[in-house]
């Protein structure tokens, strides 16, 4: 294997050694398999493959200073892959199975967690598909939980630079009653013209409004949206994002900055009055922005160049968890031993 630059890192794929997998047949889920192949046994009438009934799920490993490796918030994840699972009919895969399969694939992949001071990070990525054939529009009776990791840098090439946005108002992600609160392949798959739009005219990301009037904030293709202002987090309380583990947490945090935090419908209109605004996920980790532009109303927003002061101590504070170097009050990280 050629070393890895893991300082240059962007979030792409690569492959690791192992990944793990568990099939579900005759309504049971198989024990955890290993396999050392990038390629899956997959019948041409799979349902993931017609009708979507697939969802995926994203979170991190960290190696700390103390070379031990973190991995951060896991049972959230399987529990918002049993609600992926629920809004697709698909077999849910248990919370215990989820997380040894997570422990699993960091371990036998460890030489891919990349070291402490190259700010990289392991991206764990679980999936679950219909592989039963069906040609009826119905529910797969087989399915393939796997996870495959690989180490990654900054999902905005900027990192935790200040990056750009948009507004098309004749794009939706997701319906507000569809499926934009789970994590299926279908809202990537909607997001892909905009989002090629977007970046073609340099922008990082298409930052959605409501489907439905069009007036408040939903989120970013591929993360949630905060703002600061007056010592308040504020984030949008919306049927049709995603529940992002990064952002639960950021308000948790910001609460215990002192800060009040206010999750409700936030008015376009209102990114006229913050002091900072970030986009946050596991990708994204916290992505300041410095300008976000509404492209129907030719109208701009404009934020610092550099990140905010809170956006930075927020970012700190979580990072610290992560890497281990400040104390874990809430036990979200788990060590891999
Ligand atoms: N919103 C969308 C659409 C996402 O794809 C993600 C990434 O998982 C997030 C938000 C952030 O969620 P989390 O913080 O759980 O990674
Ligand atoms: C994540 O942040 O884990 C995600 O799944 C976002 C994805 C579109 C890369």
């Amino acid at each position: 294997m050629n070393a890895i630059d893991w300082k240059n890192l962007g979030f792409g794929y690569s492959k690791t050694d192992y990944n793990v997998r568990s099939w579900f047949r005759n309504g049971e889920w198989s024990e955890l398999e290993i396999s050392d192949s990038e390629i899956l046994p997959l019948h041409m009438a799979a349902t993931c493959l017609h009708y979507g009934q697939e969802a995926f799920e994203g979170l991190k490993a960290f190696r700390g200073q103390d070379g031990k490796i973190r991995v951060f918030r896991m049972e959230e994840n399987a529990l918002r892959m049993q609600r992926s699972s629920e809004g697709l009919m698909m077999a849910e895969f248990p919370v215990d199975k989820f997380k040894e399969a997570v422990r699993k694939a960091i371990k036998l992949n460890e030489r891919f967690v990349p070291p402490y001071e190259s700010g990289a990070s392991l991206y764990i990525r679980p999936l679950l598909i219909g592989t039963g054939a069906q040609i009826g529009v119905k529910p797969a009776d087989e399915y393939l939980f796997m996870i495959f990791v690989m180490p990654v840098g900054p999902y905005f090439k900027e990192g935790f630079k200040p990056t750009d946005l948009v507004i098309y108002r004749e794009y939706d992600r997701a319906a507000p009653l569809g499926t934009g609160k789970i994590k299926v392949g279908g809202n990537y798959a909607a997001s892909l013209v905009s989002g090629h739009r977007a970046h073609a005219n340099g922008f990082s990301a298409v930052l959605y409004l409501d489907a439905r009037e069009k007036k408040y904030i939903d989120e970013c293709g591929p993360a949630n949206f905060f703002a600061i202002s007056k010592n308040r987090y504020i984030t949008p309380k919306s049927s049709s994002i995603l529940p992002s583990i990064t952002n639960m947490s950021l308000r948790q945090l910001a609460a215990d900055m002192g800060m009040i935090v206010e999750e409700r419908p936030i008015l376009a209109e209102e990114l006229a009055d913050f002091e900072e605004v970030g986009a946050c996920g596991t990708a994204a980790v916290i992505s300041p922005i410095k300008r976000v532009y509404d492209a129907d109303l030719d109208k701009e927003y404009l934020y610092g160049k550099e990140p905010g002061k809170i956006s930075v101590q927020l970012y700190e504070k979580l990072r610290g968890i992560q890497y281990g170097k400040e104390p874990d009050p809430y036990g979200w990280t788990e060590i891999i031993e």
